[in-house]
Order: structure tokens, then C-alpha cells, then sequence
């Protein structure tokens, strides 16, 4: 496969986010982290902070390119010649409302595939949603994030109290 696309919000970037990058892109020539503009969703960073703890923790894969969008997936997708989207999976649940993108996705465009990895048994539990709680109360979320951008992470965090 020459091209896939890993999209999501990386609102940061966990390890379980760098478990998933690093083993899809050893499927492919080049995968593109993409991190998708939403002016209708609240965020902790914002998509240029998230661009950049995403190609700092993911600067070891040669093969990986980081990039923001706007839109729609698909059209990213059209645009990139992508094969494939790749999603992480942790749960039943996020296989569910994974399901239902890819169907949502497939009427937009036919050619639409994702590939679903499962995350590493270790990291079923690691959430961008868990670390922003962690880090607004001070605690340490080490083992939850990127060590190069643990320590942006959690002052960011603790100055904003999300
Ligand atoms: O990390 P997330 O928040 O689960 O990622 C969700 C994301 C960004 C992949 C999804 O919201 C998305 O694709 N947004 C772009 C707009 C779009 O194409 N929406 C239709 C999806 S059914």
C-alpha cells in the first residue's frame, strides 16, 4: 500500500496514538498523521500545537508525515490517493462508532477502506480525554504521553485548568 491516513483529533497525541502510527506505518510508503480542523469542537491545543507534539513524538518514522486539514475526510483522502484510513481501536464500543464512520464515510466515497488496528494490550486505557484530566489536576502522565512532549502537555494543561 503507498499511501494511508491517520486522522483524529490528538487532542494530544498519546502513546497509544504513537503505538498506532508506528505499527501502520510499516504497512505502507508513507502515512500521513492528519490532524482534522473541527471549529465546532472545544479543544485543549490547538491544531497547530497538536501538529507539532505529533512530528516531535513521531520524528524517529522516517515515513510518517504530519499535517493539518480542514473538511471532510474523504476529500483529504481523494486528494492524498490514500489506499486507506487506519483507526485504533481499544474497546467493543470503539468499534462501534468506528463502524459507523466508515459506513458514513463509504456513502461519501465508494473507494472508502479502514483498517482497524487493535491498540497493544498495554494501552487499552490510554485516553486523550483521561490525559487532559490527569494533567489539569497536577497529576503525572508519564507512561500516557510521548516523553518529548509530557512536560508541554502538562503545564499547558495546568495553566488552562480544561
Ligand atoms: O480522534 P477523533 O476525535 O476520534 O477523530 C475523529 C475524526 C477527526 C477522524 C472525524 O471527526 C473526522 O473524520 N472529521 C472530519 C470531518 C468528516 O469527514 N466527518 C465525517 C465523518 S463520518
Amino acid at each position: 500500500m503507498e499511501i494511508l491516513v491517520y486522522p483524529g483529533s490528538f487532542d494530544p497525541i498519546t502513546i497509544g496514538h504513537v503505538d498506532i502510527a508506528r505499527r501502520a506505518a510499516k504497512l505502507c510508503d508513507t502515512l500521513y498523521v492528519v490532524i482534522m480542523r473541527n471549529p465546532s469542537k472545544k479543544t485543549a491545543f490547538s491544531p497547530e500545537e497538536r501538529a507539532w507534539m505529533a512530528e516531535v513524538s513521531l520524528k524517529p518514522y522516517q515515513n510518517i508525515k504530519v499535517e493539518i486539514s480542514s473538511g471532510l475526510l474523504v476529500d483529504y483522502m481523494r486528494r492524498k490517493k490514500a489506499a486507506a484510513v487506519v483507526r485504533g481501536l481499544r474497546s467493543e464500543s470503539d468499534f462501534r462508532f468506528e463502524a459507523e464512520m466508515a459506513a458514513a464515510n463509504r456513502l461519501l466515497y465508494s473507494d472508502y477502506e479502514t483498517i482497524m488496528l487493535p491498540c497493544s494490550a498495554n494501552l487499552g486505557f490510554t485516553s486523550s480525554s483521561i490525559v487532559r484530566e490527569v494533567a489539569a489536576y497536577g497529576g503525572d502522565i508519564s507512561g500516557m504521553v510521548p516523553f518529548e512532549v509530557r512536560d508541554y502537555i502538562s503545564e499547558h494543561l495546568r495553566e488552562h485548568q480544561v
